[in-house]
């Protein structure tokens, strides 16, 4: 039986980032071999604050194998998934695994005393009716599932058994939508356009995917049946047109928001809501008029949101961008990680 994740004080956990108490948290990671399972393993081993224990592949594996892109960050070997192990080794579990998997090893190690931050979709959804839909391997949440939007639910998720992280389109969308709506400044539709490079949807390549159909062309996809879209408008609580399209970068995600706004807004107004949701917020850059680039966050934790505003018109258009590897998946795990901690959500991310 698994001993339960032990409280550790904001001041332990203070020293155990620069080394003082010694006391280092331990940390496995399931589906290590995958994109987003690489970059936890990357952040995961230079961690100032925590041990990794152990990072597993599927069960498909029959030997354990080296990861070559990560040689000198993380020498051992990424080993077949065992959930035994995993209870064994670690006090907090990352699963980097498709849904279906996740559905089965997150709630067995939520059961057996572990602490889950989870990457996928199999948790995020409340309502076991749009859940069926969705994710219909996650039949109910385990007690203690939080939505781990960091800079939205710090308080929730510091307490949580199993931190559902968003989705990477879901985070883009969100940060600039929800200060706005909870301020009252939008009525009617919103349209998320969003554009997302070819990492977003895993390892395996698929005829959408592959470089030939890929490279050189945009092409939208899933208008109206994207699981994301159920995750924006659970979270935003009103209708959502969202249409995500692939284009030919490895990683990034750029959303163009247009919103229509209640007549009168100003545009001091809707940089005021930003601003004052995100003036602690170490990985939100708000950029106003200097609309932000995928260039300007590949690689980091940031989602950077800039804005236009025509006041005469009622309207905005917002523009998010982040990497959607880092703050929409492993970044942002970690980001939960350090709150779960108590350390400055930064540690480990810089
Ligand atoms: N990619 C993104 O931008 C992104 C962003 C946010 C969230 N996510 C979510 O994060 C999760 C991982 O995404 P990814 O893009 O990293 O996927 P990926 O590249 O396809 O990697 C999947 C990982 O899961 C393992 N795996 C596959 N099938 C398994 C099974 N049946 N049981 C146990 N392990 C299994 C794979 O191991 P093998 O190497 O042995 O096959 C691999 O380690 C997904 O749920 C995804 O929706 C991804």
């Amino acid at each position: 039986m698994a001993m339960a994740v032990p409280f550790i004080s904001p001041d332990d956990a203070g020293d155990a980032a620069t080394g003082a108490s010694g006391h280092r948290t331990r940390v496995a990671i399931a589906g290590a071999t995958g994109y987003a399972g690489q970059e936890l393993v990357r952040l995961l081993a230079r961690h100032p604050a925590v041990t990794l224990t152990a990072a597993m592949s599927s069960g498909a594996s029959s030997a354990p194998r080296p990861l070559p892109a990560l040689a000198r960050i993380w020498d051992q070997a990424v080993v077949p998934l065992d959930i035994d192990a995993l209870v064994a080794s670690a006090e907090i579990v990352f699963l980097a695994l498709p849904e279906v998997a996740s559905a089965e090893v997150g709630t067995a190690l939520v059961e057996r005393g572990l602490r889950v931050i989870d990457l996928s979709g199999a948790f995020r959804i409340r309502s076991a009716a749009d859940r069926s839909r969705w994710y219909p391997a996650t039949a109910t949440l385990p007690a203690g599932t939080v939505y781990g939007l960091p800079e939205r639910h710090a308080d929730a998720i510091r307490g949580a058994r199993l931190i559902s992280c968003p989705g990477c389109y879901p985070t883009a969308a969100l940060l600039p939508l929800e200060p706005l709506a909870e301020a009252g400044l939008i009525v009617g539709p919103v349209v998320v356009d969003a554009k997302s490079g070819v990492s977003g949807a895993g390892k395996t390549p698929n005829e959408r995917t592959h470089f030939s159909e890929n490279h050189g062309s945009v092409a939208a996809y899933n208008i109206f049946s994207h699981r994301h879209n159920a995750e924006i408008e659970q979270e935003l609580g009103t209708s959502v047109t969202f249409v995500p399209h692939l284009v030919p970068l490895d990683r990034g995600i750029l959303e163009t928001i247009y919103v229509t706004l209640k007549p009168g807004t100003t545009e001091a107004q809707v940089a005021g809501a930003l601003q004052d949701a995100y003036a602690s917020a170490p990985f939100v850059r708000l950029t106003g008029g200097a609309l932000p680039e995928i260039k300007h966050v590949a690689h980091t934790n940031f989602c950077d949101i800039g804005w236009k505003v025509d006041e005469a018109g009622n309207r905005a258009v917002l523009i998010s961008v982040l990497d959607n590897l880092l703050k929409g998946a492993a970044g942002q795990a970690v980001q939960n990680l350090n709150i779960v901690l108590g350390l400055d959500e930064r540690t480990g991310l810089f």
